[in-house]
């Protein structure tokens, strides 16, 4: 399988690991276009367990297509990662809990606001994996059990609720249950950081061999691809992949959380930890076809803007395909944005990072009836 698509670059990757035993220092240069097994024997060394149902699905959009008068716009399907409510942190989740697996761990403790995606997706993953999970959530036990906190509910997660405690001291609560339960002789492995770490990140280095080889098999031209930025472990995942495998794509990173200079620092940083922990280091410039822009945040992490609202609604009335509100929904508003004023050119494609779970606690009334979509 693989050998039928050996190529050149693929000759000269194997001659210098010979030659050198350590491949991935001499590659870049030599090669325009890395094979993807660059990548994916560097990674196939780490501990992982597989949750995902990968390829995700690349396909068009083209309700949005013929609303923007813009022929080439795609979706890489992540939201259809299949497990739980889906989503990006799944392709995280295979490398942390593989991680976990490897150390012994016999519990896994994360913590996130009610309606963390990050939270209900590794309660999924841990049902799957017969591991016990702890979710810690700084909102009360009141929380309207609705969204992600009714799945966690159904799944049977023990959840303890801090009440309304700031996200440092959710996370030094964390701290000392990982201590409690280590003093009785238990290993309990912590997701971090939202799950944002070198290694979480590799998780998403892969995408770009995913995303480049179903391209070439769909025959689909994509330029650019649009993601969203919160903590920066995805973003600095698909760049990585993209910088290893010769930049096939110009990654735009919509924050939805941080102006640019901090999310940048937050990229720059797991990048490398990814580079070390993968053996493989990071080539180029972090800006060399990436655009880390700060323009549809509004005032940040799940605050709201007109733009990103009217997406929400505009997109599944075109597509059939549900965003939601913290998310997609201002890396959809970004993305049409561009479009409308061709600031780019060539096929675009949205990741889709999934979130389904939260859309269901995002309306306290439901949209109006006469509203006309997308106008
Ligand atoms: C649905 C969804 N999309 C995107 C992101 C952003 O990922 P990151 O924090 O790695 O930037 C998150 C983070 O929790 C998420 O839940």
């Amino acid at each position: 399988m693989l050998k039928t698509r050996i190529s050149a670059d693929w000759i000269i990757y194997e001659a210098m690991r010979g030659l050198f035993n350590t491949p991935f220092l001499w590659y870049h240069g030599a090669m325009d276009n890395p094979p993807a097994e660059v990548l994916t024997g560097a990674l196939g060394r780490l501990p992982r367990v597989r949750l995902g149902c990968y390829p995700t699905p690349l396909h068009r959009l083209p309700g949005l297509e013929t609303a923007l008068g813009y022929p080439g716009i795609f979706i890489k399907r992540d939201d259809l990662s299949g497990l739980g409510p889906g989503g990006n942190k799944l392709r995280s989740l295979e490398f942390l809990l593989g991680e976990a697996i490897a150390g012994g761990a016999d519990r896994v403790i994360v913590s996130g606001p009610g309606q963390s995606n990050l939270c209900t997706l590794t309660a999924a993953a841990c049902a799957r994996l017969s591991l016990p999970c702890t979710l810690i959530h700084n909102c009360g036990e009141d929380e309207p059990c609705t969204g992600n906190l009714l799945l966690n509910r159904i799944m049977g997660t023990e959840s303890i609720f801090l009440g309304e405690v700031s996200a440092a001291e959710r996370r030094s609560f964390e701290e000392q249950l990982r201590g409690e339960l280590a003093a009785k002789g238990l290993m309990p492995y912590v997701i971090r950081h939202g799950g944002t770490s070198g290694t979480g990140a590799l998780g998403y280095a892969e995408t770009i061999a995913e995303l480049r080889g179903q391209c070439s098999e769909q025959g689909f031209a994509i330029g650019t691809l649009f993601v969203s930025g919160g903590n920066g472990g995805m973003a600095a995942g698909l760049i990585y992949g993209n910088a290893v495998l010769g930049r096939p794509f110009r990654i735009c990173v919509i924050s939805v959380e941080d102006r640019r200079e901090e999310l940048r620092e937050h990229i720059e940083k797991t990048i490398g930890e990814a580079a070390l922990i993968a053996g493989l280091p990071f080539p180029g410039d972090l800006e060399d076809r990436c655009d880390i822009v700060d323009d549809y945040r509004g005032a940040g992490w799940g605050l709201n803007t007109p733009e990103c609202e009217a997406a929400v609604l505009s997109f599944p009335s075109r597509e059939g395909i549900f965003i939601e509100h913290v998310y997609s929904g201002k890396v959809i508003a970004g993305m049409e944005d561009y479009i409308r004023g061709r600031k780019i050119d060539g096929g675009v494609c949205y990741l889709h990072s999934g979130g389904f779970g939260s859309l269901f606690s995002q309306f306290t009334n439901p949209p109006p009836r006469d509203r006309f979509p997308g106008s």
